[in-house]
């Protein structure tokens, strides 16, 4: 196994809308099979830059890496294949549990088995019975597992997750982290995780990118986010940001 290997690098990443700055000069790399928690204030420009790395929207300048590669040379069918997001109030089609996770297949004019479906459904912890269930029906909790079920269908070798567990239950948000840590762990799935949880990019996360006003001020183990020697950093985690 190679150690350290970069699956999504960003190399002098600017991005703006219109002639408004929201990303500077983001310069970093995320490596394969590891978990990445992003975390800073609201408004630090975390959500574009998963934008940016799933191919939603191209950088005003710089680059942007997937295994090696400009992911402005990938289908951008093939890279999202690769590279999966998972919101924090997931989309879904009106309709059953079954077209949710059959959607990204039939999107692609195949079509879902009902076998891997139902690994599926295990696989985040839901029983076989809700498949057939009306999404409508199901608790907020539920839906992420159905939400981070469906993005697994097309086997990911990235997921991003924007803030998945923060409108959730303590218990909900339990269930959803350990579900993830057992995908990074059984499947090597590079992790990178948005969070505005300390605790939880603190517990979950191998590194953790600190961004403010579209900057990325640190990157720091993340069992060291606390110990950061960056001032800026050490205001945020105190609190006295955000
Ligand atoms: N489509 C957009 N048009 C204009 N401004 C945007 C757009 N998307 C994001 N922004 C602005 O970019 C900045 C970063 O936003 P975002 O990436 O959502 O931050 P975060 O996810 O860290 O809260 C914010 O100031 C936001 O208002
Ligand atoms: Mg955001």
């Amino acid at each position: 196994m190679t150690e350290n290997q970069e699956v999504i690098t960003l190399s002098h990443v600017y991005y703006a809308d219109g002639n408004v700055s929201i990303l500077k000069d983001i310069t970093g790399s995320f490596l394969k099979g590891k978990i990445t928690t992003i975390v800073g204030p609201s408004g630090a420009g975390k959500t574009t830059l998963f934008k940016l790395c799933n191919g939603l929207i191209s950088p005003a300048s710089g680059d942007i890496f997937f295994n090696g590669k400009r992911i402005d040379t990938y289908e951008p069918t093939e890279l999202r294949r690769n590279v999966g997001i998972a919101l924090q109030s997931p989309t879904m089609i009106s309709g059953s549990v079954w077209e949710n996770l059959s959607l990204p297949l039939t999107l692609q004019g195949k079509q879902l088995q009902e076998k891997k479906a139902k690994e599926l459904l295990k696989l985040v912890g839901l029983e076989e019975k809700f498949l057939n269930q009306n999404v409508k029906d199901l608790s907020g909790g539920q839906r992420q597992k159905v939400s981070i079920a469906r993005t697994l269908v097309n086997q990911p070798k990235v997921l991003l997750l924007d803030e998945i567990t923060s409108s959730l239950d303590r218990v909900s948000q339990q269930e959803i982290e350990a579900l993830i840590v057992r995908i990074n762990k059984e499947s090597f799935t590079t992790i990178i995780w948005i969070t505005h949880n300390l605790e939880q990019a603190i517990s979950i996360g191998d590194y953790s990118w600190v961004m403010m006003g579209g900057e990325l001020i640190e990157i720091v183990e993340s069992s060291r986010l606390l110990y950061s020697k960056n001032e800026s950093v050490q205001q945020f985690v105190k609190g006295d940001i955000e």
